[in-house]
């Protein structure tokens, strides 16, 4: 049943090098499932076409990130501290930011990552890799070469992948019998009340809540046994989940799962009035750059996030509104956000022609932003931002 939709949408991560060129273009909406409680992508891009030798996005960009994973390692060897020779699979390790860690202390591991870009990075990092698509198959091939994993792990993967039940049951094959597969993905109930509608778009496929990841499990034989948010991402939530056992489930599993039925996230009830918000949001936010171009205001964006190409493309902003959007990644500086146009400059252009008014796309990195940018503030320098409504500091 759908419960959104936000018209036609060209590949997030996709930054073009000229506006001429041809963009492929699908239908973005999202449904609620009543048997299984997944709320998913109606329409999927083939992965090949977002993860490729191209991708956009390398997460060490961050430094907020780079501390988050860092406490996730630190996580990953108190738990394996004590077993010999214990193995850590990571699926979409990226460029290393979490195992380059877990390398560094010389526990044996492996990244599994399809974007030869990203992957070749973290293979500089000293991280040993695979650049493949992890599904039931390249479960089978792992555990034949290195054996049974101890940890296998995934952040801001899980939620990529459409064949899910090929990954569930290539964890279930790979995993030791005492071993915890966790991952962590943008969590559907703070998308809800946040209203953080831009967490949609092609690459997350899935939104899970703990209701969907837990029957997902129990559906491989698998039970998910600990629930543990995130601060990250704009609310994330961690999924503990091991091979199925008479042992019982953590007093969080059973809070989430009650908040989320509180909630009505397993019925159709429990989205209603969703579209408005967005659509809501998304005129006032037009209105409001429509007004300060009117007064011969000028606006820049800071970040060209994945996630923005969701909100600009259905809230039709482009070049006329935004003059561009600053952002630290060289591989997106010079080029154009996805559908809509805005030329993407560095940071540096940020920095040295004051623009009055930013568009915080990179609102979930807000408050190492804001950190970073008390000179914008201090010379008169203001943030739009825009969930759960719009919002200038
Ligand atoms: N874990 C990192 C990267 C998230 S981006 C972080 O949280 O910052 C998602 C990554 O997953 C990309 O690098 C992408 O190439 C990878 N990926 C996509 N499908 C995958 C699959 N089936 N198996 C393993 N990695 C996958
Ligand atoms: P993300 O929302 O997918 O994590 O992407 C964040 C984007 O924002 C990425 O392209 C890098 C950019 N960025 C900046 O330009 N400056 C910053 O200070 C931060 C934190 C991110």
């Amino acid at each position: 049943m759908e419960i959104l939709s936000l018209g036609r949408m060209p590949i997030a991560n996709a930054f073009i090098s000229a506006v001429e060129k041809k963009e492929y273009f699908y239908d973005l909406s999202v449904a609620f499932c009543p048997e299984c409680l997944m709320v998913q992508l109606r329409d999927c891009v083939p992965p090949e076409m977002m993860f490729n030798e191209d991708y956009a996005y390398f997460s060490s960009i961050s430094k907020a990130m780079e501390e988050h994973f860092r406490e996730m390692a630190d996580e990953i060897a108190d738990t394996v501290s004590g077993k010999p020779s214990p193995f850590i699979v990571e699926l979409g390790c990226n460029d290393g930011i979490m195992l380059k860690h877990i390398s560094r202390r010389g526990i044996r591991h492996l990244g599994i990552e399809p974007s030869a870009n990203v992957a070749a990075e973290a293979a500089r990092n000293g991280v040993n890799v695979i650049g493949k698509f992890f599904n039931a198959e390249t479960a089978r091939e792992i555990r034949n070469e290195y054996g049974p994993a101890d940890v296998i792990c995934g952040a801001n993967v899980m939620c990529h992948i459409e064949d899910i039940n090929s990954v569930f049951e290539g964890a279930e094959l790979l995993l030791r019998d005492d071993g915890v597969l966790f991952f962590e993905d943008p969590y559907l109930y703070d998308i809800l009340r946040y209203n953080s509608f831009d967490q949609i778009y092609d690459e997350h496929v899935y939104y899970y809540s703990g209701l969907s990841v837990s029957r997902l499990a129990r559906r491989h034989r698998l039970m998910l046994f600990d629930m543990k948010p995130q601060d990250v991402h704009g609310g994330s939530m961690r999924y503990y989940i091991r091979k199925d056992s008479a042992e019982s489930v953590s007093d969080a599993v059973k809070v989430h799962l009650k908040n989320e039925q509180n909630a009505n996230l397993h019925t159709m009830e429990g989205y209603r009035g969703f579209q408005e918000k967005v659509d809501r949001v998304c005129s006032d936010l037009k209105n409001c750059l429509l007004d300060i171009r009117k007064k011969g205001g000028r606006v820049v964006g800071y970040g060209a996030t994945s996630k923005s190409t969701t909100l600009l493309n259905y809230a039709n902003i482009g070049p006329s509104l935004i003059d561009y959007i600053s952002d630290t990644t060289p591989t997106k500086i010079g080029k154009f956000t996805p559908g809509t146009h805005i030329p993407i400059r560095s940071y540096s252009a940020f920095q040295t022609g004051f623009s009055p008014y930013t568009l915080l796309l990179a609102w979930n990195h807000r408050s190492e932003i804001l950190a970073k940018e008390k000179e914008y503030r201090r010379k008169g320098g203001r943030f739009i931002t825009f969930f759960p409504e719009l919002y200038i500091e």
